[in-house]
């Protein structure tokens, strides 16, 4: 596996082709990573990932500095599960200057955005930057970010770059804790405790399919029930896998997404829950 650290040698690398699959992260890599870059392998082209901690997703107070840097042991991961390319651009070659020019994404204020002002205007335009520096055919992206995920799937579609967005499962935890680099700010009894915002979403998820359609009291209760056991609740919604706004009446294919803080961490998860028309 060849380590890039800057465009220049990433675009020399890489030469005219426009056949790769491309897997952006931050590092600190887990299974959850892993099992996005077997999938880029699975495609049949070369694989390219890249590492960078991108300061412009980061909010004021957020944990931008403390962020876990890895990047001798995620260079092994990597090369481990097939990856080709890593490019581990620093700072100042993604941001030679500040980044005047930014994507605004629809729904940057709702769910994590309204939590995280410019948290997702970040993440399109680092990412925009990303695969006009790699120019690949397929970009995988875990659910484990949802929002996240719809985002960049939009802005593939409305800015017509030509890409293919693959879309990875949730690895969890045994558990069911979503597998994150942030888990590894929790305490041992945070840890124990972290599991149960995906029960919560399980709930919601089963009383779903057993037909309850109050959506605002099951997530009131899930809600409650995190606080009960201690968490800070930013939101639990269930709402559309098409268009991630509150569903219209009698919508089947339903997305229940939740965040909240431990202590000093925030995690967040989702579960899809597809109920048929009815
Ligand atoms: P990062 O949090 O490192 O995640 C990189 C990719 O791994 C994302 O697509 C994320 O959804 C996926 N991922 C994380 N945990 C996962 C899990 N448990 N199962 C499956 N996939 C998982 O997301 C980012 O970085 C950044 O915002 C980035 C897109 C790189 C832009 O800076």
């Amino acid at each position: 596996m060849q380590i890039i650290h800057t465009v220049q040698a990433l675009r020399v690398s890489l030469g005219h082709a426009e056949d790769t699959a491309f897997v952006p992260t931050m590092g600190n890599l887990h299974d959850g990573h892993i099992a996005l870059v077997r999938q880029a392998a699975r495609t049949g082209s070369p694989v390219v990932a890249s590492i960078f901690v991108n300061p412009l997703q980061f909010g004021q107070g957020e944990d931008f500095e403390r962020y876990p840097r890895t990047l001798t042991t995620d260079a092994d991961k990597l090369a481990a599960a097939g990856c080709d390319i890593l490019f581990a651009p620093d700072v100042a070659e993604m941001y030679p200057e500040p980044q005047a020019f930014q994507v605004l994404p629809p729904l940057a204020d709702d769910l994590c955005g309204a939590f995280r002002p410019g948290h997702f205007a970040g993440v399109c335009t680092v990412v925009l930057k990303l695969f006009e520096m790699v120019r690949p055919r397929y970009a995988v992206f875990g659910k484990k970010d949802y929002q996240q995920l719809f985002l960049l799937k939009g802005m593939v579609r409305q800015f017509n770059l030509p890409i293919k967005i693959l879309a990875g499962e949730t690895q969890r935890a045994a558990d069911g804790l979503a597998l994150s680099s942030r888990n590894g700010y929790l305490s041992a009894t945070e840890r124990q405790e972290a599991p149960r915002l995906q029960h919560e979403l399980r709930a919601i998820a089963s009383a779903i399919a057993a037909g309850e359609h109050h959506f605002s009291v099951l997530e009131a209760a899930a809600a409650a029930h995190l606080a009960e056991a201690g968490w800070k609740i930013d939101y639990v919604s269930v709402r559309s896998q098409a268009t991630l706004r509150p569903p219209a009446a009698g919508e089947g294919k339903l997305v229940v997404l939740g965040a909240a803080w431990l202590n000093r961490t925030r995690l967040i998860d989702n579960l899809e829950i597809d109920r048929g028309a009815f």
